[in-house]
């Protein structure tokens, strides 16, 4: 996809990833949505980027605030061309010690978060299969943590590896409709996600300008060419 004037949505767009999809978005002349919980962040950023970056307040676990920010992006450019369905988080812990709450907001998060963002951007992104035949393109940022289980993360595999079954589900289903979906593994990435988790970062963390780099690279492909899957890791994970 041609990225120039087309509408792009990203959660969690206020930290991390989410702010470098954001601008390498803009970068190549889209114009960004931008969805998180914290008003104050995302205006911040609207500073930074400039009038392309849209900020919208929205906690992507609340059915309202998803209808009410999809409603605006289509209510101001009509279409939505690209979802990175990105907003996410763990909290790292033995199983017998995870809070019933630390389940609940990762699985909310990381899951029903992905279905209710999906769900609200499908209908307009068939319109525009009908219309000009091709839909769009949907990029569900996973894990690493989605393919493989390891010890005290046991709550985020399996909201991880959720997401991996909604995504392969969702590709084959809306293919159909001249829709693209991707799902991308990284392994640790050096933003404030660790400090959510409650651990220590790795000692050699991926980068998120080249994890963003990666999920451009995915978008920007021909329209008939879907990489549905990528996974990223640093080459010497202890440094
Ligand atoms: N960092 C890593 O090592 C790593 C590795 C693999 C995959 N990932 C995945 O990458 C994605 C981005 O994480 P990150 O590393 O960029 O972490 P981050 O810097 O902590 O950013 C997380 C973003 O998610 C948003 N968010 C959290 N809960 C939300 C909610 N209920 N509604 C809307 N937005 C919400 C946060 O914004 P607000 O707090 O303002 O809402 C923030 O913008 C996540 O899905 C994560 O699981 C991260």
């Amino acid at each position: 996809m041609e990225l120039t004037d087309k509408v792009a949505v990203v959660t969690g767009a206020s930290s991390g990833l989410g702010r470098h999809f954001s601008e390498q978005l803009i970068d190549r002349g889209a114009q960004v949505f931008g969805l998180a919980r914290s008003t104050d962040t995302l205006s911040a950023l609207r500073e930074d980027l400039g009038a392309a970056f849209h900020p919208v307040t929205c906690d992507v676990r609340d059915e309202d605030d998803v209808a009410t920010a999809f409603d605006t992006v289509v209510d101001a450019r009509g279409r939505i061309d690209v979802l990175i369905n990105n907003a996410g988080l763990a909290q790292f812990g033995p199983v017998d010690e995870q809070s019933t709450e630390a389940w609940d907001v990762q699985q909310e998060t990381n899951v029903r978060g992905v279905f209710l963002c999906t769900r609200a951007a499908v209908p307009t992104m068939k319109q525009q299969n009908a219309d000009e035949g091709f839909g769009g393109h949907i990029v569900n940022i996973a894990s690493i943590a989605g393919l493989l289980g390891n010890p005290n993360i046991s709550a985020y595999n399996a909201s991880k590896f959720a997401v991996r079954g909604f995504s392969e589900a969702t590709m084959k289903e809306l293919r159909e409709d001249g829709i693209k979906v991707s799902c991308v593994y990284p392994g640790s990435i050096a933003t404030n996600f660790f400090d959510v988790a409650g651990v220590d970062m790795t000692d050699n963390p991926l980068q998120p300008e080249d994890v963003a780099q990666t999920v451009l690279h995915l978008i920007e492909m021909p329209n008939n060419h879907l990489i549905s899957e990528v996974v990223m890791r640093p080459l010497r994970p202890r440094g």
